[in-house]
């Protein structure tokens, strides 16, 4: 197995909030068009530069993201900034040709039964379909970025062996991809398996960019990007206050949390671009949308420094 040196200290280290597609799909009630917006552009004011705002998939399968098209055309592109979508199919790939995308994230599970279960098609129904839509999204200038589903973990099947990753994520390379994502979509993902799946994917597909996409259902997300920085790993998409959360999947919960990654990276020395203060801001935007106490833990305890006021706090008194 080869592996590759650590993410230097003080280098950039790439956030992707996938919030407006991960999070909001996973939202029963319809979060109105113009709030979508509304949020997605606070989060690009924060620094955050790389979003995936939605998806192209079925209305009916996710009625939550049917307004895919308007949600593009609204938001701002802040100088430097990196739109993607979520494409599962053909029709996903030919209504993403129609909008201004700098890249799309397409879709396939490692495991049969999820994939089955989240596009009703085999494996190998979807990466038969995928040279089409690569063919359609390149001649609209588009990228794409290979999501991997299930690939630390299967909630119907269990173990979902290294190998097996490693062998799709050399599919999307032969189909051009310009980088691998790996979807922990049940939060089944642990430093040994994060290791396990990098190395097999370096030895398979050697100079294929890896992205790593965790979710925090056994919190256990952030220990998985340390692993992944160790490993060299610099990108990690996160969701703003821990949304998230695949409708196909049993127990699937948020993903790890863009304000916790943030002040993460951020108190380890790495550079992210973002400002911790306006990104709190936007979760609580995004908060008081959803309607509820969202999981993210820095959104609760404000950043390290953050100063109480001591006439406020009581004083033990025997
Ligand atoms: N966008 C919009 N509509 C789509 C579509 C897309 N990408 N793909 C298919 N459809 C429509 C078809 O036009 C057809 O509509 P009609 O009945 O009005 O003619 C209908 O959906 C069924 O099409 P079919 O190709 O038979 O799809 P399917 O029923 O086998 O479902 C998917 C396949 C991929 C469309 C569906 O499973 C899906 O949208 N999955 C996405 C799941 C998801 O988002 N998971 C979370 C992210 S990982
Ligand atoms: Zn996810």
């Amino acid at each position: 197995m080869s592996s590759k040196a650590p993410a230097p200290a003080g280098s950039r280290i790439t956030i992707c909030e996938v919030g407006p597609r991960d999070g909001f799909q996973n939202e029963k009630t319809f979060i109105p068009t113009a709030k979508k917006i509304e949020i997605a552009n606070a989060l690009l004011a924060s620094g955050l530069r790389h979003m995936q705002v939605t998806s192209f998939v079925s209305p009916r399968a996710v009625p939550q993201l049917a307004d895919a098209e308007e949600v593009l055309t609204g938001i701002d592109r802040p100088e430097g900034a990196w739109i993607t979508a979520l494409v599962p199919n053909l029709r996903g790939a030919e209504r993403a040709a129609q909008c201004r995308l700098d890249a799309v994230h397409t879709v396939v599970s490692a495991s049969e039964t999820h994939n089955r279960k989240n596009v009703n098609r085999s494996i190998e129904g979807s990466l038969s379909e995928f040279p089409a839509v690569f063919e359609r999204l390149q001649a609209a200038g588009i990228g794409v970025e290979g999501g991997i589903a299930t690939a630390f973990g299967c909630p119907f099947e269990g173990v979902v062996p290294a190998e097996q990753v490693a062998r799709i994520a050399r599919r999307y390379q032969e189909l051009g991809a310009e980088s691998v994502s790996l979807g922990d979509t049940t939060g089944m993902a642990t430093p040994l398996t994060v290791r396990a799946a990098i190395r097999a994917i370096l030895a398979e597909a050697p100079g294929l960019d890896i992205h790593l996409h965790f979710h925090n259902t056994r919190g256990v997300g952030l220990a998985c990007v340390m692993t992944g920085l160790s490993e060299g790993v610099t990108h990690y998409d996160a969701a703003v206050g821990g949304l998230g959360g695949c409708p196909f999947a049993a127990g699937a919960t948020g993903n790890i949390c863009t304000e916790d990654l943030a002040y993460l990276l951020q108190e380890s020395g790495y550079e992210t671009g973002v400002d911790l203060d306006r990104l709190i801001a936007a979760a609580l935007l995004a908060q008081e949308a959803i309607g509820r106490d969202l999981p993210g833990q820095v959104i609760k305890a404000g950043p390290r420094l953050k100063r109480h006021d001591p006439e406020l706090t009581a004083t033990a008194a025997g």
